[in-house]
């Protein structure tokens, strides 16, 4: 695949969800109000999807991603094809092209797409055009929309719908993670201004359009009522982006000590998979300030309110198309 084939700039059909800059702030709060719905209903929710398959098409490394819309899928009644990627023909070289043309071919109705090249969903929805749902689930550095709405959702269960008042914070590396882009966009609709990054400016973009720069926390958390933390992607980097685990833990790890510097009742969330001691203290991240767990049940929720409401779009589509 040619890196730069997708153009994450492009507007995703209705039935595709690639980023958060294609969701009105409107749009953001009914998916947050209908997960909570459908978290509360349990075991009796509807059979949203039922009739229809979800392929789960992870090119990366996941663990709360993929089981999560695993889940949500089977939750709402649809069947679910987990891609496994190290037992495919794409160990055997197989393009992605290919490979889509591959399953489209055996009429899915929905693609889960996690890769490690930065628009390789946006790729994907123009391959496969309008009949298919398509969820971007983490796409190299650029998008995570379906992590930053459940964040999203985290952030409004523990603080209100005051988005013009947040004010929060971003720590660690930035530089290479979609959680963090896809967070801004949101919020960034939702009316947040003051949103923070902090971290090595070697873990930071050079621009980050609606966001403050800092790169000491003691500047950045005063007043902070949302800390996320995130991991170093150490698999993403290039060359060796800090001096040691050792030095980078001292002044940028999450410690209950530097999270009093935020304001009182601040939470503390991070996307997972979190680095315990290496950029976060155990005892900040199982302290009373941490929201982690919450974060992980409303990313099964917010999975669901997605996909019932692509499943109810690709059934209306059908429907008129005869
Ligand atoms: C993040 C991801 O994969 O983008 N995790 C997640 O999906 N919950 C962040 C990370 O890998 O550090």
């Amino acid at each position: 695949m040619n890196a730069t084939a997708g153009k994450p700039q492009d507007r995703a059909l209705p039935t595709h969800l690639l980023d958060l800059d294609t969701l009105a702030a409107k749009d953001i709060l009914g998916l947050c109000d209908r997960a909570v719905q459908l978290r509360d209903t349990g075991s009796q929710a509807p059979a949203a999807l039922q009739g229809m398959s979800v392929i789960n098409l992870f090119f990366e490394g996941s663990t709360r991603t993929r089981s999560s819309f695993q889940l949500a899928t089977e939750r709402l009644g649809g069947r679910v094809l987990n891609f496994d990627v190290a037992t495919s023909s794409t160990s055997k070289g197989e393009t992605l092209l290919d490979t889509l043309k591959t399953l489209a071919a055996m009429s899915p109705d929905i693609f889960v797409v996690r890769h490690g090249t930065s628009g390789a969903a946006n790729f994907v929805s123009q391959v496969l055009g309008e009949g298919f749902g398509i969820v971007n689930a983490g796409d190299g550095w650029h998008a995570h929309p379906t992590q930053g709405l459940a964040d999203i959702l985290t952030i409004r269960e523990q603080l209100g719908d005051d988005w013009a008042q947040r004010r929060v914070v971003i720590l660690g590396d930035i530089l290479h993670s979609r959680t963090a882009r896809s967070l801004v966009k949101g919020l960034s609709s939702l009316g947040t201004r003051d949103i923070r990054t902090v971290g090595p400016r070697t873990l930071q973009p050079a621009r980050f359009e609606g966001v403050t720069m800092h790169s000491a926390v003691e500047d950045a958390l005063p007043g902070a009522d949302v800390v996320m933390a995130l991991r170093l992607q150490r698999e993403r980097m290039q060359r060796h982006s800090i001096p040691s685990q050792r030095e980078y833990f001292e002044l940028w790890g999450v410690t209950p000590e530097r999270l009093d510097l935020a304001a009182p009742g601040a939470i503390l969330m991070h996307p997972g998979p979190i680095g315990r001691g290496g950029d976060l203290a155990s005892a900040a991240a199982d302290g009373p300030a941490s929201r982690i767990i919450e974060q992980v049940a409303n990313g099964v929720a917010m999975r669901m309110a997605v996909l019932e409401r692509i499943a109810g779009l690709l059934a209306r589509q059908r429907k008129k198309g005869g």
